[in-house]
C-alpha cells in the first residue's frame, strides 16, 4: 500500500505523447502511480523500465504487479533499484539502447516522509538518516556531527536558501562537542535554539529548510539529477520527450537552465558577425512556462502546491 498521491498525473503523462508499444523510463517509480498510467498507454507491446534508488518501492510494485493488479497491461515491465544517474548503464545491461519516453518526478515520497526511521521528516521521532537508498554510506547523522562548519553552512544556505544558516551551523557545533546528535528532536531544538523569535513563530516551521538541505546532501539529489539529464537526452530517440517534475528552486533551476543550454544552437561568442560553430541544439523546449497543478488537483493534495513540470522534446 501507497499514501503517495501522484502530483500532475494527466500533465505528465500526456506530455510524453506515448503511443502503444513504445519503450518509455520511469525515473522514479515511488508509489507507481505516473507507472500505471504509462503502463495503461503502451499497452502490450510496450516496455516500461521503473528505476527507483529505495528498495522498498521497488519490493511494493512488485508485489502490486505479482497480485495482478495490472492485468490489462502486458507491457514487458523491468524494476530497477538504482539511482537514475546510472541510466545509461542500467539500460544497456537490459539490452535497451533508446527508448521513446523518460518522466522523472523528483525528490521523495509521501511513503518516506511518512516512515519516522527514515528521519526525513522534522514532525516525528527518529533517527537522523534521510537516506532514500539505505545501502548508501552517508547519512544526516554523519553530516551533522563531522562536517566542518563551513561545509554545514554552505550546505544550508546552497540547498535549502536558509538565512539562518551559519547561526545554525554553529549551534549545531557548539551542541554536538556536549553529546551526538542522533535523533531528529534534537536538531530540531538546536534549529529552535539558532533563530529569531519571529522566525521560529512563522507558518513555514523553522526547521523545513535545513532537514531539506541536509536530505538533499545526503542523497546528493543536485548531483544525481544533472548526470540524469545528460543521461536522459543521450538515450531518448528523436522526437522523444523528456518531462520532469521539481519541486524546489535548487533542482527547477538546474533544469531549466539545462534545458535551455542544450535547446541553444549557435554557442559562439556574441562578437562573432557569423556562426563559427555549427552547433545544433540537443532539444527543443515545450513548455516555455513549467505547467503547474490546478486549483481542483491543489484542493486535494496540498503538496503539488509547488511542483512543477517541464517539458523537452529530443531533436
Ligand atoms: C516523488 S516520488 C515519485 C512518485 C511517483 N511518481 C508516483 O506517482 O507514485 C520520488 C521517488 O523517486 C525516488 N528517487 C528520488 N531520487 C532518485 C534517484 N536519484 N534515483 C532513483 N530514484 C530516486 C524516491 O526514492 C521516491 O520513491
Amino acid at each position: 500500500m501507497t499514501i503517495h498521491k501522484t502530483v500532475l498525473l494527466n500533465e505528465t503523462v500526456e506530455a510524453l505523447n506515448l503511443k502503444p508499444g513504445m519503450t518509455v523510463v520511469d525515473a522514479t517509480l515511488g508509489g507507481g502511480g505516473h507507472s500505471e498510467l504509462v503502463l495503461a498507454k503502451i499497452g502490450e507491446e510496450g516496455k516500461l523500465i521503473a528505476f527507483d534508488q529505495d528498495h522498498e518501492a521497488i519490493d511494493k510494485f512488485e508485489k502490486k504487479l505479482k497480485l495482478g493488479n495490472f492485468e490489462n497491461s502486458q507491457a514487458k515491465i523491468f524494476l530497477v533499484n538504482q539511482n537514475f544517474s546510472k541510466l545509461k548503464a542500467s539500460l544497456t545491461s537490459l539490452g535497451i539502447e533508446k527508448v521513446d519516453g523518460i518522466l522523472a518526478d523528483l525528490g521523495i515520497s509521501s511513503d518516506q516522509l511518512a516512515d519516522t526511521d527514515r528521519g526525513i521528516s522534522f514532525m516525528g521521532d527518529g533517527p537522523l538518516d534521510m537516506r532514500m537508498n539505505r545501502q548508501a554510506e552517508l547519512t544526516a547523522e554523519k553530516v551533522v556531527n563531522e562536517y566542518a562548519h563551513c561545509d554545514l553552512a554552505r550546505i544550508l544556505r546552497q540547498y535549502g536558501d536558509e538565512q539562518y544558516a551559519s547561526s545554525i551551523a554553529s549551534k549545531i557545533v557548539v551542541a554536538r562537542e556536549q553529546e551526538r546528535i542522533t535523533r531528529t528532536p534534537q536538531l530540531v531544538a538546536i534549529i529552535q535554539s539558532a533563530v529569531p523569535g519571529q522566525y521560529r513563530r512563522k507558518k513555514i516551521h523553522c526547521a523545513t529548510k535545513t532537514f531539506q538541505a541536509l536530505r538533499m546532501e545526503v542523497n546528493q539529489e543536485l548531483e544525481s539529477l544533472s548526470s540524469f539529464l545528460f543521461q536522459a537526452v543521450e538515450v531518448l530517440r528523436p522526437g522523444g520527450r523528456l518531462a520532469v517534475i521539481t519541486f524546489h528552486s535548487g533542482e527547477d533551476t538546474l533544469t531549466k537552465h539545462w534545458f535551455r543550454e542544450n535547446a541553444r544552437g549557435c554557442i559562439c561568442p556574441p562578437q562573432f558577425p557569423q556562426c563559427r560553430c555549427g552547433h545544433k541544439p540537443a532539444i527543443k523546449i515545450i513548455t516555455r512556462k513549467p505547467t503547474v497543478a490546478s486549483e481542483e488537483e491543489l484542493a486535494v493534495n496540498p503538496r503539488a502546491r509547488s511542483a512543477k513540470l517541464r517539458v523537452v522534446e529530443k531533436m
